[in-house]
């Protein structure tokens, strides 16, 4: 996946739950925007966000 390749290996989804991983999205996005790298548009964030979403780590809400 290259949008996080870009600076680091792509993570597991399950190092997160999944309500966090919109937070962790969006705080890698101002990180691809303070690099001046391309920006995840907001369809390729929708796909990225369903797929961690759905294999993200089990845990109590
Ligand atoms: C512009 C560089 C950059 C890009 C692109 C990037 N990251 Fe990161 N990421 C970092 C840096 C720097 C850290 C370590 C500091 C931190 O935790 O915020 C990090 C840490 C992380 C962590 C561990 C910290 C945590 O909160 O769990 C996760 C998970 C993560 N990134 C996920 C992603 C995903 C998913 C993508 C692709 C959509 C991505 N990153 C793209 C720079 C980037």
């Amino acid at each position: 996946m290259k949008f996080c390749s870009d600076c680091h290996a792509p993570p597991q989804p399950a190092v997160h739950q999944a309500k966090e991983w919109p937070n962790v999205l969006y705080r890698m996005q101002e990180r691809r925007r303070m690099k001046a790298y391309e920006l995840m548009s907001d369809e390729e964030l929708a796909v990225l966000t369903d797929y961690l979403e759905r294999h993200a780590k089990e845990g109590e809400q």
